[in-house]
């Protein structure tokens, strides 16, 4: 975070303990007067709550009416328990969003809001890794859920607990990246690390279902991976991990797109899930499910603050968590392919971005479009991200119009993913 300013160095008691002393002069030794605490409301709910109608009418209805198979009543009773557990997480992180926010403040982990540089909103400080809320409350939502749903003598209690310790091991990570701003290099390297608890208990199997135009040539209609398929997880898992993370730096992208991903991932689940009748099958998908609901849940909270004008930032402690909830998901509910279409944004965005990665051409500290204070417009740069390109294409856009656009991009891939697949089922796999 190269806008972040870590002003404090003194080490006195009183400095420290902010009970004894105001915080903001206690960390700025040039302030006399103390300063009162910025107002962060979620002022978007109401726009939040509207958009997620887009989500949750096709849900419910593949939940409740359009299947092939009835849904079992059971399935169907852990989902909705595991959506109400989802709400009430909703509603926590929208309340503790505004106290976390003072004590990051406090502890001067904030930002500049970069394309907002020049006008009086530029200079605000922006409480930053706000994402600790999303993945505390996330973690303890999805905890909590094994009670009501999986046994002790459960298959999926390993690998859910292996799931969970991954993401906690991310989030962690993240939140230590947000706290130290570590070398672009070494950030690149984490995802690597928080993934081995899920390839360490990964007790599934290993193979892949040839496509059957290939089976002639092949000669096998199903091919065991062994390893390969483990390193495959792990380069899913830094892939999704990272490529969330450098698709980033306008206000509210971050959050849509894991909210856009999230949602055709539970579409997609609950789709397949009355498509089938092979109960190990279905389980892989509800497994997916309980970790999606939760995550989509608390980023939407988050997102009724981090939509445009953003009055928190999420930090990589939430775009690491996001990605390797996702990575999670896709590779437990075995539809990694079909998870790779959803973010194929993210992949034009990464292939965009090794020429800069790799060290070939410069890499800023961020690359991100070039802000006109005058127009209040946005436009690209050379910089190789697909937010440099949109602009390029479309011209200069103001930063709530760039997101749509961009989250609009998203969405159009997810369709055209369950497009592919509606007209590849039967032919394909
Ligand atoms: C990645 C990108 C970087 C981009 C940054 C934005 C690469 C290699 N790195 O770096 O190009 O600039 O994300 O998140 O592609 N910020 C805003 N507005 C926002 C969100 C963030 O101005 O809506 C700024 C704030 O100053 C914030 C900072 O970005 O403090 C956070 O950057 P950080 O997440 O640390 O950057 P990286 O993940 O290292
Ligand atoms: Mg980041």
């Amino acid at each position: 975070m190269a806008a972040k300013k870590r002003t404090l160095t003194t080490t006195s008691a009183t400095a420290r303990n902010p009970t004894t002393t105001t915080s903001a002069t206690a960390r700025n030794p040039t302030t006399t007067t103390s300063l009162p605490d910025p107002q962060i409301k979620p002022t978007k709910l109401p726009f939040i709550f509207k958009s997620s109608l887009l989500i949750l009418i096709p849900y419910l209805y593949f939940l409740f009416f359009r299947q092939n198979h009835e849904i079992e009543y059971e399935i169907r009773r852990s989902i909705l328990i595991n959506a109400l557990v989802s709400i009430i997480g909703f509603l926590i992180t929208v309340t503790l969003i505004p106290v976390a926010s003072k004590y990051v403040l406090r502890r001067n982990l904030y930002g500049r809001d970069i394309n907002k540089k020049g006008t009086p909103k530029g200079d605000v400080k922006v409480p930053e890794s706000l994402g600790i809320v999303v993945g505390i409350v996330f973690l303890v939502v999805a905890i909590l859920f094994q009670y009501f749903n999986l046994t002790a003598d459960s298959n999926w209690l390993v690998e859910y607990n292996a799931a969970l310790a991954s993401i906690c091991f991310m989030f962690l990570l993240g939140f230590v990246d947000d706290v130290l701003d570590l070398p672009w290099r070494v950030k690149l390297v984490l995802p690597s690390i928080a993934a081995l608890p899920l390839l360490m208990a990964y007790a599934g199997h290993t193979t892949i279902i040839i496509p059957k135009p290939l089976v002639p040539y092949i000669g096998l209609e199903i091919l065991d991976l062994g390893w390969i398929y483990k390193l495959y997880m792990w380069l899913l898992a830094i892939f999704c991990t990272n490529s969330i993370n450098i698709h980033a730096g306008i206000n509210g992208l971050e959050v849509g797109q894991t909210v856009v991903i999230a949602s055709a991932v539970l579409i997609h689940n609950i789709m397949q899930i009355g498509a089938s009748t092979d109960p190990e099958y279905q389980q892989a998908h509800v497994f997916s499910i309980y970790l999606v609901q939760p995550l989509l849940a608390t980023s939407l909270a988050l997102l009724s603050y981090n939509w445009y004008p953003s009055s928190v930032f999420v930090g990589d402690t939430y775009t690491y968590f996001a990605g390797m909830t996702l990575a999670v998901v896709g590779i437990l509910g075995h539809f990694s392919e079909t998870l790779l279409i959803f973010f194929a944004p993210q992949v034009l965005n990464f292939l965009l971005s090794v020429p800069q990665l790799a060290g070939i051409i410069p890499c800023p500290r961020h690359r991100l479009p070039k802000f006109d204070p005058q127009t209040g417009l946005l436009t690209g740069t050379k910089d190789g991200t697909v937010v440099n390109v949109t602009l390029r294409i479309f011209g200069r856009k103001s930063e709530p119009a760039l997101c749509i656009i961009l989250l609009l991009l998203q969405a159009a891939c997810c369709c055209f993913c369950f497009l592919l697949r509606w007209i590849l089922t039967g032919w394909y796999k």
